[in-house]
């Protein structure tokens, strides 16, 4: 039996050093827990001459991913470089090497995650993504094995910590959208170039890969709906509150008969929801399970310690099967291969929910049976109306609940409204969630 599991790592990046320093501090402790050492031989990164302010020996730092990828002596690589490509190309040689992955790479498992599984399982090698949903909230492994013996129902999650602290700056401070993107900004919450994280790709990444364990199916990632938060304003926020919601961005997942309603959308949660009151970056799951009932996952979504903590669980979890031949015990995809079917989507005209509707009108009489008529001949009924008193040049914003609508009749009928003259700029509309 080897008593020494030797890793490589390809990224030295925030989530690499943090795995350099998970394995500095509890280096000892693990190997208590495993019976063996995890030894870290070579880290590769176009880039080793940056301080991280983590010490390593500078012979095990390359440019030369390769080193690692053709290393006889390597069990398990570490792909943290992120992107498509050559990440891609990384792993799978990796794994054509007999070596066992784990990665953080929630964009290229979406996308290239069935040629991966395959790959590693015709191999017989390991894959480890726990890190790459939801950082340290070990979601991945719960619904693989905790949640094994349930058919899960649903899935709803805040799982992109940069638009949930956007949101909670917006909702507690009352700032502007571009003020709390700048603030996270200036914080290292939201990147540079914050797009794939407030317009939903990251979390439409994450809820793919979610389904995909949850329910069994291929979820071609080009089709899940995205709607991101940069059109939300204070007006919405504070509406929201009025009517006793707020505004998450949700990603979900629900089993509807044969098809999967999956999208992902800033959604006015009930505060009765306890989803609804988790603020800042935190990220939190909730499932839905027949025998379980509901469950949520809370905590760190991000960050370099609390995203490493998942990438050093999976090495270890790797080890064991290494040391115990137990090696794909648990499919990495939940289900076993010949099981894993193609759930058509459902499209988004065709689902059903309550609806926010955010117009701005122009003040006078007769207005508001104009847009009710609108409303009553595309099958909507209303719920409630709100209008707040008059602002300067933009009109009066005038709120519509609905009951229970389809999506189709809704912009069918926005459609029509925003024709009229009545109307000062294009109406503005939310899914109501108010239970998971
Ligand atoms: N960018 C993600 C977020 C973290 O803001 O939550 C990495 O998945």
């Amino acid at each position: 039996m080897p008593k020494t599991i030797t890793v490589g790592l390809i990224g030295f990046g925030t989530i690499g050093t943090g795995v350099v320093k998970t394995l500095q501090m509890n280096g000892e402790l693990i190997t208590k827990r495993l019976g063996a050492e995890i030894r870290l031989k070579k880290i590769a990164d176009l880039d080793i001459e940056t301080d991280r302010g983590v010490k390593v020996d500078p012979s095990i730092l390359t440019t030369n991913a390769e080193e690692i990828l053709n290393d006889p002596e390597i069990d398990v690589i570490i792909e943290l470089m992120g992107g498509y490509h050559p990440a891609r190309e990384f792993i799978l040689k990796g794994i054509e090497n007999g070596k066992s992955i784990v990665t953080a790479n929630k964009a290229l498992m979406a996308k290239h995650g069935e040629e991966i599984f395959e790959a590693a399982e015709a191999k017989g090698v390991s894959i480890g993504f726990e890190a790459s949903v939801g950082g340290a909230i070990p979601v991945i492994r719960t619904i693989k094995e905790d949640f094994a013996a349930n058919e899960i129902l649903s899935i709803f999650g805040i799982v992109n910590g940069t638009a949930n602290y956007i949101l909670s700056k917006m909702s507690d401070q009352g700032e502007d959208f571009q003020d709390a993107l700048k603030e996270a900004q200036r914080l290292g919450f939201a990147e540079a170039d914050p797009t794939f994280d407030i317009e939903g790709h990251d979390s439409a990444h994450k809820i793919a890969l979610l389904a995909t364990l949850a329910f069994g199916t291929r979820v071609p990632i080009d089709d899940v709906y995205m709607e991101g938060i940069s059109k939300i304003t204070q007006d919405d926020i504070h509406f929201a509150k009025q009517f006793g919601y707020r505004i998450k961005l949700l990603a979900i997942a629900k089993q509807c008969g044969d098809s999967l309603d999956i999208r992902v959308h800033p959604t006015m949660i009930s505060v009765d929801n306890p989803i609804s009151n988790i603020n800042g970056a935190t990220n939190a799951i909730e499932i839905l399970g027949n025998a379980m009932e509901t469950s949520m996952l809370v905590g760190e979504g991000a960050g370099s310690l609390p995203t490493a903590s998942a990438v050093v669980g999976d090495v270890i979890e790797i080890s064991r099967n290494i040391l115990t031949g137990g090696q794909n015990r648990v499919p990495a995809r939940s289900f076993l291969k010949e099981n894993i079917r193609t759930m058509p989507i459902k499209p988004m005209e065709e689902i059903e929910s309550e609806y926010y509707l955010r117009f701005y009108v122009v003040d006078r009489p007769g207005v508001l049976s104009k847009i009710s008529g609108i409303l009553g001949n595309n099958n909507i009924s209303i719920g409630s109306v709100i209008q707040k008193e008059q602002k300067e040049n933009s009109g009066v914003p005038l709120v519509i609940t609905t009951h229970t609508a389809m999506e189709r009749n809704i912009r069918n009928a926005l459609a029509e409204i925003d024709k009229l003259d009545i109307i000062k700029k294009e109406t503005f509309y939310l899914r109501l969630e108010k239970e998971g």
